[in-house]
């Protein structure tokens, strides 16, 4: 493989809001050199480099609304790290993140354990096979047995985890981590800050006893023990089919066990790997450029109102200016100035290469999903729209803006934030959201961006499907379920179910259709 594609490690973090996803990137940065000081976390409101205040309303509200992508170098790698939205009513953002990236680190908080974004999040990463690494957070704090929380990983995630390390102690008593593979123990030391690394002649070292106590170090030796004996060895085909997890413990807070962690990334995650379109796969390797789009972000900078396309590249490189073709509109178009990007500062690049996330300008052509080639007519496949958990009926309030709320509402569900809906009964379009806070996103950027001021009126609906099957099934059960039909962005058939009864039914009924949460069948 090309070297310059093989160093590339393209991943994102999921976890629960406040598990340590941004004090452990930071971490990163530092690592990785981009940022001096690896200080602690910035009050929420205060974070110089937090990347996705581009937003008015993550502003107001000191909340982090959109995802965004850091580059960093590591020990001979170039990571991409596809940030995620912090808010969980943010998370369809995420889940499009999650099929720019070739691996995932999830971020678990040892006190809490696995939480409920975590567990929707592993959801989209096992649909699509991706490798994990897992991080056991906050072990400088007094959290929950460190069997019960591998426990809990293997059975809530449905993955296998296998510890690369162990922590001895925990909370105030917390002593470091014993890498099970090198034999070497970590020390912590929250008050100096500093890090030795002892290398011991195994488990039963005197060192570790000393250093343990004979408390932790007997409830240390039971673990290592059941990891060791009981749990399956590290398989890295099974890892690299996402059905196995490296497990690390550490305190991101305390940099402690990040590298460790980084380390991992850079030896065990994959570099960019084959990727499917509807016509052939496409190896990362091959010299022709391929790129698909899997966000777009708009206005950015308030005075251009510009909208910037996030691109995946799959395969081959590009070069700042080149023409590229656009397969859905069958256009050539020029990348004039792609971006990395670095917090606010977004830095024009020359080069970017398979497994690379750029930015371009959007001047409205992109759709998410849209693919890019040197001048093939391919598709990337599997990058869907996720089934929406909120509905509203958009009502305008000056029916003389009638033309800027179509626009607004057209463009924001390109953005992908929002999923917009023709019903077949009714004039009145239908908004979905992943999560309720949209809603105000929503109308406050229909009203500040495209000037119009709409109400929502919420749906109490059970959820949507997309309906897929043979053409006479699905045409009486569009007759039978008129009032609940509606057409998505791209013109597919989705049905609003008013309840679980319903779907049910619908589901015994039409045994030949499918009702899918995801709009892939
Ligand atoms: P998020 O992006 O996942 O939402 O989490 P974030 O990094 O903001 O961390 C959430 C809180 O957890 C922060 O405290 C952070 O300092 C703390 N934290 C992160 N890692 C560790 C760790 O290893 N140990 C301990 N004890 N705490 C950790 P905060 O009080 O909410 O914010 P701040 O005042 O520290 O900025």
């Amino acid at each position: 493989m090309n070297p310059e594609i093989e160093k590339r490690r393209t991943f994102a973090i999921v976890s629960h809001p406040d598990a340590g996803k941004t004090t452990i990137t930071e971490k990163f940065l530092w690592y990785g050199n981009v940022i001096r000081e690896a200080g602690h976390v910035r009050a929420k409101s205060n974070r110089s480099y937090t990347v996705s205040d581009w937003m008015k309303i993550e502003q107001q509200r000191g909340i982090s609304v959109s995802s965004s992508v850091l580059n960093f170098p590591f020990e001979g790698c170039q990571f991409n790290l596809v940030d995620t939205p912090g808010h969980q009513d943010f998370c369809e953002d995420t889940y499009r993140a999650l099929t720019a990236v070739d691996a995932a680190l999830v971020l678990i908080d040892s006190v809490n354990g696995v939480e409920r974004q975590t567990i929707k999040l592993m959801e989209v990463c096992r649909m699509r096979h991706t490798p994990i690494i897992t991080f056991i957070n906050k072990m400088d704090l007094d959290g929950r047995n460190v069997l019960e929380l591998l426990d809990e990983i293997e059975n809530i995630l449905q993955i296998k985890v296998v510890p690369f390390t162990l922590p001895i102690g925990v909370g105030k008593l917390f002593k470091g981590v014993y890498d099970i593979h090198d034999n070497t123990f970590h020390t912590f030391n929250k008050e100096e800050g500093k890090q030795e690394i002892i290398q011991m002649s195994g488990v039963d070292d005197p060192k570790l006893l000393e250093i343990s106590g004979e408390n932790w170090y007997n409830e240390f030796k039971e673990q290592y023990e059941m990891v060791t004996g009981a749990m399956d060895p590290f398989d890295r085909d099974r890892f690299l089919k996402g059905e196995m997890c490296p497990v690390f413990f550490g305190s991101a807070v305390n940099n402690f066990g990040v590298r460790q962690l980084l380390n991992a990334f850079a030896k065990l995650a994959p570099p960019p790997m084959v990727r499917e379109t509807d016509v052939r796969s496409v190896h990362p390797d091959e010299p022709n450029f391929s790129a698909f789009v899997f966000k777009i972000q708009a206005n950015m900078d308030p005075k251009h109102r510009d909208r910037t396309a996030f691109l995946r590249i799959c395969s081959g490189s590009f070069t700042r200016g080149e023409k590229v073709y656009h397969c859905r509109s069958g256009r050539e178009i020029r990348l004039a100035a792609p971006t990395a990007f670095l917090a606010k500062d977004k830095e024009v690049i020359d080069n970017a290469w398979a497994g690379d996330i750029v930015g371009i300008n959007d001047p409205g052509l992109f759709h998410i999903g849209d693919t890019l080639t040197d001048g093939e007519k391919i598709n990337f496949t599997g990058i869907p729209d996720f089934a929406p958990e909120y509905f509203a009926r958009v009502t305008l309030l000056n029916p003389l803006k009638s033309k800027q709320m179509n626009k607004g509402l057209e463009q924001l569900s390109e953005e992908g934030a929002t999923q917009l809906y023709q019903p077949l009964k009714s004039p009145v379009p239908i908004i979905g959201v992943v999560g309720e806070l949209q809603f105000d996103v929503m109308q406050f950027r229909l009203s500040s961006e495209y000037g119009a001021e709409v109400q929502l009126d919420r749906i109490p609906a059970y959820g949507i499907r997309w309906v897929m099957g043979p053409e006479t099934a699905v045409q009486s059960f569009v007759n039978e379920y008129a009032m609940d039909c509606m057409f998505d962005k791209d013109n597919r058939l989705v049905c609003l179910f008013p309840n679980e009864y319903r779907l049910n039914l619908a589901t015994k009924n039409y045994e030949t259709l499918t009702f899918s949460k995801t709009s892939l069948t």
